[in-house]
């Protein structure tokens, strides 16, 4: 719904992964007045369409529409985010169909760089619903020791540099410096901030960092792509759920 240029670009990138993948996909660019009640009449025809798998709304909503009534509306065999409580609920006892996008793909980038994380000091800086908290539970449930800060986090440095596994999702331009870094640490970049120049960067200072760091992911081209792919993931076991129901 409406103006948001990060949000035009994300949704475009979402629509290419589905054609890519060969998934139908329907879009819906929602001018900035339309009213609640119309955006709850889309959902309720889409949870009922049949031909569609996964509903996804592109946060943030404007002002005068309530995010939490919108997610709360998607049908949660079609909550391709996994930002629906029921499907909330069922990460945090471990018994889920869909993970959110962003944390499900940082845990796929620590997997396929052969990192294992139990035992591991995991610390994620930020508590989002969409990120941090989700992020946590998922480091949790493979054995990481994990440690959640935030904005009212004291001593933050100290935190950071205990971090085997170090996730950034802050959303402050080059937040985490290289000096706040354990040697050889894992540091995985979650932020995607739009600098005065234009410049995409990231929660992370790259160049400080990467001479500290064991790993770490860039920005853009890190987590992103990730989440897109993640996406596709969670659109095609929808498709099979909802198929068989
Ligand atoms: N806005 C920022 N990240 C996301 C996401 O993962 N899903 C949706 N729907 N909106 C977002």
């Amino acid at each position: 719904m409406g103006e948001d240029p990060a949000s035009r670009v994300y949704v475009r990138n979402k629509e290419r992964a589905c054609e890519e993948c060969g998934i139908y996909s329907e879009k819906y660019a929602l001018p900035e007045e339309t009213t609640q009640e119309e955006l709850l009449g889309l959902i309720d025809t889409l949870n009922n369409k049949t031909s569609i798998s996964g509903i996804l709304v592109q946060l943030p909503v404007p002002k005068h529409i309530d995010e939490k009534t919108i997610i709360n509306a998607i049908a949660p065999n079609k909550d391709v985010d996994a930002f629906h409580p029921v499907n909330v609920g069922k990460i945090m006892v471990g018994n889920y169909d869909f993970l959110p996008c962003t944390p499900a793909g940082v845990m796929e980038l620590i997997k396929e760089s052969g990192i294992d994380v139990e035992g591991k000091e995991c610390v994620v800086v930020g508590r989002s619903n969409i990120v941090g908290k989700p992020q946590a539970m998922l480091l949790l449930h493979q054995n990481g020791t994990v440690t959640i800060c935030h904005s009212k986090t004291k001593d933050l440095a100290a935190k950071t540099k205990n971090a085997d596994i170090l996730v950034a999702a802050v959303g402050i331009p080059n937040f985490i410096k290289g000096g706040m870094i354990k040697e050889g640490a894992v540091v995985i970049d979650v932020g995607i901030n739009r600098l005065e120049n234009k410049k995409l960067c990231g929660d992370v200072e790259f160049e400080t960092a990467e001479k500290i760091a064991g790993a770490i992911t860039p920005v853009p081209g890190g987590v992103g792509p990730m989440t897109i792919a993640m996406l596709m993931k969670n659109t095609v076991k929808a498709a099979i759920i909802n198929k068989s129901k």
